[in-house]
């Protein structure tokens, strides 16, 4: 079974993240340039997974988000107060290029749900949302993301569903 260490950014040597590469670099950037510093600002948390050669396989970036009321769509609006609702951003996600289509980016989105579950338990948070590329929609589709309009690639999923689908079988 697919198993990896996952280190907060700000344990690892920033030295080291320079040789991560997911095919995007914007993606692969921000890890070795911005990362560690959002980290220490407190503008987005970055968990690396390391594999058990201690080879960069993948990341993922949380932060904090809202959602305006006008943006959720008509189905979702009815039970909500017609405020920004709270959510949790998955800022970047990306799997290493030589290790694409082999599960990680399951496992990543998988350990991004388990915090976004705790963070639930003392704070507000409705949605987690995701900023897709072109290259990664059908990935988050697959996983029941749907997007807010149908002109952006900006997704959802409700934490309730994520909660319910975590929940171990009885
Ligand atoms: C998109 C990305 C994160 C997927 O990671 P991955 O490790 O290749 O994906 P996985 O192997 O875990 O695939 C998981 C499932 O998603 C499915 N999938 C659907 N669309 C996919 C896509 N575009 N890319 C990869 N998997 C996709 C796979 O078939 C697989 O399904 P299965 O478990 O039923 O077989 C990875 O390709 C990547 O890092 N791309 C470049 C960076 C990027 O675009 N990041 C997103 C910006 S936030």
């Amino acid at each position: 079974m697919l198993d990896f260490k996952l280190l907060p950014v700000k344990d690892l040597q920033k030295s080291f993240l320079k040789d991560f590469d997911c095919g995007i670099e914007v993606l692969n950037e921000f890890l070795s340039k911005y990362a560690q510093k959002n980290d220490s600002l407190g503008i987005g948390k970055t968990f690396v997974a390391l594999d058990e050669n201690n080879k960069i396989a993948g990341y993922f970036t949380l932060a904090t988000a809202q959602v305006a009321f006008t943006e959720i769509p008509n189905d979702y609006r009815a039970k909500l107060p017609k405020y920004p609702i709270p959510a949790l951003r998955i800022a970047r996600l990306a799997t290493s290029k030589s290790m694409q289509k082999k599960g990680v980016g399951k496992w990543l989105l998988k350990q991004a749900f388990i915090k976004a579950v705790r963070v639930a338990e003392v704070t507000g948070l409705y949605f987690i949302i995701v900023d897709a590329k072109e290259s990664s929609k059908t990935f988050y589709e697959h996983y029941g993301f749907q997007k807010f309009k149908d002109e952006d690639l900006t997704y959802f999923i409700l934490l309730e569903t994520v909660r319910k689908a975590m929940m171990p079988a009885r």
